[in-house]
């Protein structure tokens, strides 16, 4: 049976470290990491993910400020809203949720935050330095995902790794830091051949889909690490991309859902504010 690597122990391991962290630089400097949430409109999911969002940047000592605007509001409004953060010394992190209502230019939106806040990691600059191997504001999924194989010393030089999905926000970014870490790495998507096959040569596969049960065992090679990014609501219960219960028999680690990656995602949020913060006393 695979080793169950656990999202929620890790992150109370690293929001644990920023904690104190905070308390030593209130002390210093009295100065704390803020952050700004920018939310537009009433998204149930947005709703939700925000508000856990705010009680952990807050729990942890962080400044936490969530602007709710209406879902009417227009490019200009958000843009302005942007531009209050980006001058705000108190704000080291801007994170506009996603998605934005139609009529609002997100890629606009998106590239207007200073490239100093962007703890999402998703403007063009950033995306940049990641892929020639600088270090920066990494999308929190996969840097979240990054921290496992720290954490389970999991060496990823010359290893195999394959990443389904090709998502900016998981799947390129994903490919990006295990090249950085020395992996051969292949990226799969919805028109790749032999899907199986390929997945089977991987020592770590990281499924991010967003089909659920879509890995069985038959993607699987016996030993490997296998990652779950997927939240997939399937009868009213949570599942992830992979088929838990047949490929844990098979896996040499493995990630759950509920439990997995999912708690790591708002962790990495509050880390890369850290490391903006940091980067803004220096
Ligand atoms: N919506 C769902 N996940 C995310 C995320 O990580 N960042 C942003 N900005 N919006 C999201």
């Amino acid at each position: 049976m695979a080793i169950v690597m656990d999202g929620k122990k890790l992150s109370e391991k690293i929001r644990g470290s920023l904690k104190e962290k905070v308390a030593f630089y209130k002390e210093k400097y009295d100065r704390v990491p803020g952050i700004a949430v920018i939310l537009v409109g009433n998204d149930p999911a947005s709703t939700v993910y925000v508000n856990m969002k705010e009680k952990a940047c807050l729990e942890a000592g962080y400044k936490s400020v969530v602007e709710r605007i209406p879902e009417s509001s227009s490019t200009e409004d958000l843009l302005r809203l942007v531009e209050k953060y980006n001058a705000d010394n108190t704000i080291h992190g801007i994170l506009v949720q996603l998605p934005l209502p139609k009529q609002i230019d997100e890629k606009r939106i998106l590239y207007s935050i200073d490239p100093a806040k962007d703890v999402d990691g998703f403007h063009p600059y950033n995306v940049g330095l990641m892929h020639i191997g600088e270090d920066t504001l990494f999308p929190c999924t996969p840097y979240g995902v990054m921290k496992f194989f720290e954490e389970y010393n999991i060496d990823l030089t010359g290893k195999n790794a394959v990443v389904l999905g090709r998502s900016n926000i998981v799947g390129k970014p994903m490919s990006a830091l295990l090249l950085k870490a020395n992996a051969t790495v292949t990226i799969c998507h919805s028109r790749t051949k032999n899907l199986p096959e390929v997945c089977r040569t991987a020592d770590i596969l990281v499924a991010a889909i967003g089909k659920p049960n879509f890995v069985t065992k038959d993607f699987v090679k016996e030993g490997a690490v296998v990652i779950d990014v997927g939240i997939n609501r399937l009868d009213g219960k949570l599942v992830g991309d992979v088929k838990y219960d047949e490929v844990e028999k098979l896996a040499s680690h493995i990630t759950p859902v509920p439990g997995g990656v999912g708690p790591m995602t708002i962790t990495m949020l509050m880390y890369n504010t850290m490391k903006a913060f940091e980067k803004s006393i220096k």
